[in-house]
């Protein structure tokens, strides 16, 4: 079988990734109920972070841990990869010695040559233009509080980043409607719009968006590698910011989600993240168990 890896939300089939969140959900009842599984027994997993990371760190850490596994850090600043050796070579020596490889990078054609050149399952932690394992927490969280997320309608305010392009991926997977409301000028990629086009709207209205909707998410405004842009992006998107005032014009039991970290005071009001509706740390914690099932998915050690 050729092997797996979880680049995209495209890479797993809708059937399979409503089946793994459901893992997830098990997976987190039998950690809490100190139930000792350990199916990453003598596993390694390789984290390679050319960014910054908190959420993803600990979370893929604790899970081999948790799982019986180990998991090591690598950062290019003690690698060779910072001192030029090429990805592709990296993939190579790498995936003769880890069973599982997870990267944070910045652009996507690095993961896809990185893939390429793996033996082993590749994750994609994060690059400039998706974030699919957010996405598996994000909607874990939605089924946990609201069931499942299938026919119904999601609003993302801000930018049209990583996080926005695997949101247009998850209303394709997972079936819902996706307003997105954009400063002009920050809109996400055209052509993955078009190409969800049943699914997907584009507007440069924070309210139009919000209107009636289940779930509403946003994210930083300035993202890792962007910066030096930050003071002009908070001209470009203050009338971007959600607060419990814009969740009123949302459905009544519609939830707030954010993948952190939150700037208070720019893309979240400073009461947003207190408010009742919000699910972050929900969020932030299911991290641990949607990675879990992934990784087992990739591994085989469970099959959906
Ligand atoms: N949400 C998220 O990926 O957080 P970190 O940058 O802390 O990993
Ligand atoms: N869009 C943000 C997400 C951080 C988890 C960034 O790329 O920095």
């Amino acid at each position: 079988m050729a092997t797996r890896h979880f680049l995209t939300l495209l890479d797993i089939e809708p059937d399979t990734l409503e089946k793994l969140l459901h893992r997830a959900i098990e997976l987190k009842r039998m950690l809490r109920s100190g139930e000792v599984y350990e199916p990453f027994k003598n596993k390694v997993l390789a984290m390679i972070f050319e960014k910054s990371s908190t959420r993803t760190r600990v979370s893929f850490e604790s899970a081999m841990i948790q799982c019986g596994g180990g998991a090591m850090f690598l950062s290019p600043r003690d690698t060779q990869l910072g001192r030029g050796e090429p990805v592709a070579d990296t993939a190579r020596v790498l995936s003769r010695m880890a069973d599982i490889i997870m990267i944070r990078t910045f652009e996507h054609e690095k993961i896809e040559t990185f893939a390429r050149n793996s033996q082993v399952p590749v994750i994609n932690a994060l690059t400039d233009s998706f974030h699919p394992c957010q996405l598996l927490a994000d909607i874990q969280t939605y089924i946990e509080h609201r069931g499942s997320i299938r026919g119904k309608t999601v609003a993302w305010i801000g930018d049209g980043n990583n996080m926005c392009h695997s949101y247009i991926n998850a209303a394709r997977q997972f079936g819902f409607q996706l307003r997105i409301a954009c400063p002009p000028g920050f809109e996400p990629d055209a052509t993955l719009v078009a190409n969800n086009s049943d699914r997907v709207t584009v507007t440069n209205s924070a309210q139009e968006a919000v209107a009636g909707v289940h779930l509403v998410v946003t994210d930083v405004w300035a993202s890792m590698g962007q910066e030096e842009e930050q003071a002009a992006r908070e001209q470009a998107f203050s009338s971007f910011q959600v607060s419990p005032a814009l969740m009123d014009q949302a459905d009544p039991e519609a939830l707030f989600m954010h993948c952190l970290p939150a700037h208070r005071g720019e893309e979240i009001s400073k009461d947003m993240l207190e408010d009742p509706r919000s699910v972050v740390w929900d969020e932030a914690e299911n991290r641990l168990h949607a990675q879990k099932a992934l990784m087992e998915y990739l591994l085989g050690t469970w099959k959906p």
